[in-house]
């Protein structure tokens, strides 16, 4: 090869050639055999696919690097599918190993057992995040004062951090254990007793407790301090104040309370301020717009009260100021948000705001996402709103809001509307009737609607028809009068409908069973998954979740939803006075998941085609006149979590299915002919007539029954169990984890808006 190139080459390419040559030989021949076998043992360790490490110098290895003399200095293997439980032990042999980064990978099993530690000690960096290792941390850092960089987030450790750990750990600057089950107080003395240049702390997602010691003050070069999603309770300590390098506190879903010291102004370079889901009471800091650099600004779900201070308008830079759930109050539109050119989200929900609907928003030329519903807010909406022209999300309800025809008329062309709830606002108008907006090609971008607790009179208007992207339409609890009509079923997107609560009448017209959502798997396919800009809050009666084992009528808790699509489709027509029979053609609407009839004129059979509707988990047809017996096939209905046909005038046996049977037998009641289980009145034969006789009869047939009824019983057994529990379970598991994480701020927000949310409904 030389010689060619000898041949070949000019000679100032040949000098160059093999000046390179000679450095790459010096490598090739000089991978330290030792780390060579370290690796080898450690790759031989994992069950996953090997890597392509076979050529002699394992410097040349994927992954790997080596310094002059041959010594490993770096394993870079992230996201590599390597799967294994003690890798640890031989990757401890490589003593010069300076980068260790196996992020994303399945490595399991625990480090604190291992010498793995204690024998790197040139280990600078050291990423394991992103794999199920497990276990309790050894007792102290590998490589003291060389260590720079840890992080061992998103994995299954445990137990407390041993004060020794970051003994003489002199150069850290950078530590991460979120998302993993450490329990014990935060290390916050870590800059006093060891590691001074800590730029990066995040403990978030763990099951630490007790209070934040003060120690943080002592951090001369701390940017971000993350530990939100713990159990953190007591005051912040007032020495963090001191940190004043500090970029980014975000310290959601805990305990801690106390009010908002003065001294955070001190922090002038702070761009993240998240304290959200915690218990803090008091005012804003008065100078807070000294805070002039703050981009994030979530403080909701907390006590915090007061008026806003003026100063907040120096904050010019904020993209996110979340205020919602708490008791601010005062005239909002004595803010002047002008000066928030940059601001995106605006979320002020749930306070005791007064005044007009503040003008001064309209300048707000980012804005993307405007949640002021829940504070009583006056006047209407001005035309100057569409100059908002990034406005897809736009909340005012629960307000004292008038002129909704006016309103619609300018919405209408907010080109980039995609939510609009206007729910117990603008209360007691008329419909925003056709006039001047049925001929109008607006509203293109929107998803969802909500008029619910209006109390609005008249028809359901025609202009609704023309929301060719329309998902979700809430009309529940208003004084609609006049019949469903037919067009309702062409609206390409609708999935969630709900009129209930409305004086309707008039027939379920058949064409409602051609919802494309609904009856088409192909279109619902198409179903768009995008985020909302800001979550939606839902309760009953006015949403149901698709991912709940709540009844409708009975669980207690709202629901955070980042996308719309995570709602369950629906058909709510509860308390109505909608007559005649429910069309055949309901058949088709298959992916359905709730149907809610109750309260209406219904007569007639229920359909035998109901059972067509495999998703069905709540079908609800209380309160109406059906008769005639229930179908059989509703036995087949696997997902049917909640059923109720009371008060109707079915008759005969009650199909045998474990779902059926497993209802409480009040959800059949006020059927004086319907029988069987779980009635308590047992099905006699039709004929007979006297006592001995049908006796007799019974026996007869019971026997003949008896080796296809086990056997039926046993099917549905193991077939119902599967369907029904199966899914249960996975739903179940699925829940735990999003629980885990979402239902301390839910269940603290939650309890704090329903409780005003009945209030207000009651007023
Ligand atoms: C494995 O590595 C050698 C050299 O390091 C290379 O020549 C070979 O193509 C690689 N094989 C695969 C399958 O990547
Ligand atoms: C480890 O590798 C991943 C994936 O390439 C990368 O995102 C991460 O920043 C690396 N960690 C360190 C500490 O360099
Ligand atoms: C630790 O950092 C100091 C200054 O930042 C540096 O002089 C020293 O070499 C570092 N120690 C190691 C072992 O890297
Ligand atoms: C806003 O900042 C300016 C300049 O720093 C200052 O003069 C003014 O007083 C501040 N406004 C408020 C309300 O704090
Ligand atoms: C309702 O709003 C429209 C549009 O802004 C306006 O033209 C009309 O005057 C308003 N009506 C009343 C009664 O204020
Ligand atoms: C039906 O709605 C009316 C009027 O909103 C209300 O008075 C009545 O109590 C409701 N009935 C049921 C059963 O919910
Ligand atoms: C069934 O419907 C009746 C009438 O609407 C209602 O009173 C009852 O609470 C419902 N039962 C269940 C379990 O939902």
């Amino acid at each position: 090869m030389l010689v060619q190139v000898d041949h070949l080459m000019p000679h100032g390419f040949l000098f160059i050639f093999l000046f390179s040559s000679i450095i790459s030989t010096n490598i090739i021949h000089a991978c330290n055999q030792t780390d060579r076998s370290s690796l080898l043992s450690f790759i031989l360790s994992l069950s996953s696919p090997p890597l392509n490490w076979t050529s002699l110098d394992c410097c040349h290895w994927e992954g790997i690097s080596c310094n002059h003399d041959g010594w490993v200095t770096d394993v870079d293997l992230p996201s590599k599918g390597l799967k294994g439980g003690n890798f640890p032990l031989s990757l401890g042999n490589l003593t010069h190993l300076r980068y260790l980064n196996l992020s994303h990978n399945s490595l399991y099993g625990s480090l604190d057992q291992s010498t793995f530690f204690s024998s790197l000690n040139n280990l600078e960096i050291l990423d394991l995040s992103y794999n199920l290792l497990s276990g309790e941390l050894p007792d102290s850092l590998p490589s003291r004062n060389m260590i720079r960089m840890v992080d061992l987030s998103s994995n299954h450790f445990y137990g407390v951090i041993p004060s020794s750990f970051f003994q003489e750990a002199r150069n850290l600057t950078s530590f991460s254990v979120s998302n993993n089950t450490f329990s014990g107080s935060i290390p916050s003395t870590i800059c006093l007793h060891s590691s001074p240049l800590i730029k990066l702390l995040d403990f978030s997602l763990n099951k630490f407790s007790g209070n934040i010691s003060p120690g943080l003050g002592q951090c001369l070069q701390l940017q971000v301090f993350h530990a939100g999603y713990n159990n953190l309770s007591g005051l912040l300590p007032e020495d963090i104040y001191n940190a004043t390098t500090l970029e980014q506190i975000a310290l959601p879903a805990n305990s801690l309370y106390g009010a908002m010291s003065d001294r955070i102004v001190n922090l002038t370079i702070l761009t993240i301020l998240d304290l959200n889901s915690n218990g803090f009471s008091g005012m804003l800091p008065a100078n807070i717009g000294k805070l002039s650099n703050l981009k994030l600004m979530l403080l909701y779900a907390n006590k915090l009260e007061g008026l806003l201070p003026s100063s907040l308008m120096n904050c010019t830079k904020l993209i996110e100021l979340s205020l919602r759930f708490n008791n601010f109050e005062g005239d909002i539109s004595a803010i002047n948000f002008s000066r928030f050119s940059q601001l995106s989200k605006l979320d002020l929900m749930n306070n005791n705001f007064t005044g007009m609907l503040p003008t001064s928003l309209y300048s707000c030329k980012s804005l993307k996402a405007i949640r002021l519903s829940i504070n009583h807010l006056k006047g209407q909406i001005q035309p100057e709103i569409l100059s908002l022209k990034y406005l897809s999300f736009l909340s005012l309800g629960f307000n004292s809001l008038t002129n909704v025809t006016g309103a619609m008329k300018i919405l209408m062309r907010c080109e980039s509307l995609v939510f609009l709830s206007l729910t117990s606002s603008f209360v007691g108008e008329d419909m925003p009737s056709d006039e001047g907006i049925v001929e109008f090609d607006g509203f293109q971008k929107l998803r969802l609607l909500d008029l619910s607790h209006c109390e609005f009179s008249g028809q359901i208007p025609v202009w609704l028809s023309k929301l060719k992207k329309l998902e979700f339409l809430n009309l529940f609890h208003n004084r609609i009068t006049g019949s469903i009509p037919s067009w309702l079923g062409t609206l390409p997107r609708l999935f969630y409908l709900d009129l209930s609560f409305n004086q309707i009448s008039g027939e379920f017209p058949k064409e409602l069973c051609r919802l494309p959502m609904l009856a088409s798997e192909q279109t619902a396919a198409q179903l768009d998954r995008g985020y909302l800009e800001l979550p939606m809050f839902a309760s009953i009666p006015l949403i149901l979740a698709k991912d709940t084992n709540y009844n409708f009528l009975s669980y207690a808790h709202a629901l955070q939803y980042n996308y719309l699509s995570h709602l369950a489709p629906s058909i709510f027509l509860y308390n109505n006075s909608i007559s005649g029979s429910i069309p055949t053609e309901i058949g088709r609407l298959q992916l359905l998941h709730v149907l809610y009839l109750g309260v209406n004129n219904f007569s007639g059979s229920i359909p035998d085609q109901i059972s067509n509707l495999k998703n069905l988990e709540i079908l609800d047809v209380s309160v109406n006149h059906f008769s005639g017996k229930l179908p059989a096939s509703l036995a087949s209905l696997n997902f049917l979590k909640s059923f109720n046909v009371s008060y109707n005038n079915l008759e005969g046996p009650i199909p045998r299915s474990t779902q059926l049977q497993s209802f409480n037998a009040s959800v059949f009641e006020g059927n004086p002919k319907l029988c069987g289980a779980p009635l308590p009145n047992e099905c006699r034969t039709i004929n007979g007539v006297g006592g001995d006789n049908k006796n007799h009869q019974d026996e007869d047939q019971n026997g003949h029954q008896i080796p296809w009824f086990y056997i039926s019983v046993l099917l549905g057994f193991i077939i119902g169990f599967w369907g029904v529990f199966g899914p249960l379970m996975v739903k179940k598991t699925w829940r735990y984890a999003c629980f885990q994480a979402l239902g301390k701020v839910q269940d603290r927000l939650i309890t704090v808006w329903m409780t005003r949310m009945q209030r207000r409904l009651r007023n």
